[in-house]
């Protein structure tokens, strides 16, 4: 499928410098600077949630265009329970809003939905239209969009490495038989590749406790644009930047007519 043209702000067509047979299968994105958006602009923060919801809407359309199949959104921390009460709770509201209005656009467009984290302490009635979307879309297989909502990195390591010594300690698995493929395994995203690419906008350079196993080996991203701000013309730069990337995974580039004696590091 064609791109079509996408210019931009330097009048360049970026479409041009994307290569479709890269473009990464798994994108992570911490969604940040909502807040910092409506403040700069006199509104309350919640203006800014607001606005960061269509963002997601066209970062999700995006994404399908380009040929990517999976992404991951940092919805809620495990740590965004210590804002005031009152922006929690226009989150939750947030939440089960827009599932309300979207979910039947989501599951004509072959969207998978799926909450990752912890729903114990949320209201019923989101965690009742959280099941339902899920169950909705479940069969879809265009897409999957992850949306963590008090999902916390380090509680889900914890929380595997609680089962897996319970099952040691009862002799079902030996201690020996515990190794990365059975952790990836009981992870709330097993079953899923882990993300080629973290994207962070605002600015921040910090992972803030999000998919820690899994983003082992990605590559990270970091937009200066705040969420409210960010559009398809910064989600191609944030790929193009990925593509000129040279992904080693902890090994070495091969050098053309190099081998390793030739190297000025042999003896
Ligand atoms: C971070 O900005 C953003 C959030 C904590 C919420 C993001 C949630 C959405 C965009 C809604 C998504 C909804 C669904 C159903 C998928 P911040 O408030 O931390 O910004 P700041 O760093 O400027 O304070």
């Amino acid at each position: 499928m064609s791109l079509g043209k996408i210019i931009d702000e330097k009048n360049n067509d970026l479409s041009k410098r994307l290569d479709m047979q890269k473009v990464p299968q798994h994108i992570a994105i911490i969604m940040d600077g909502n807040g910092r958006w409506a403040t700069k602009k006199g509104l309350p923060r919640t203006y800014g949630h607001k606005r960061g919801v269509n963002v997601l809407k066209e970062i999700l359309k995006a994404s399908k265009k380009l040929g990517c199949k999976v992404l991951t959104v940092y919805a809620f921390s495990t740590e965004n329970w210590t804002r005031p009460i009152k922006e929690v709770d226009f989150l939750i509201n947030l939440f089960r809003e827009v599932l309300r209005n979207e979910i039947e656009e989501i599951n004509e467009e072959s969207i998978k939905i799926k909450f990752i984290g912890d729903l114990t302490p949320f209201p019923e009635n989101l965690k009742k239209i959280i099941s339902s979307s899920e169950s909705l879309t479940r069969n879809n297989n265009e897409f999957l969009l992850n949306v963590c909502v008090n999902y916390g990195g380090r509680q889900e390591i914890v929380k595997v490495a609680k089962e897996l010594a319970i099952k040691t300690f009862s002799g079902e698995i030996k201690p020996s038989e515990v190794n990365e493929e059975l952790f990836n395994s009981k992870l709330l995203t097993r079953g899923i590749k882990d993300p080629e690419l973290l994207i962070r906008t605002s600015g921040e350079k910090r992972i803030s406790n999000f998919l820690l196993w899994q983003l082992a080996y990605s590559e990270i991203y970091i937009s200066d644009v705040l969420w409210p701000d960010f559009n398809e013309i910064e989600f191609l730069k944030a790929i193009i930047d990925y593509q000129s990337r040279n992904r080693r995974f902890g090994g070495i580039e091969s050098l053309p007519n190099e081998s390793l004696e030739d190297s000025q590091y042999s003896s």
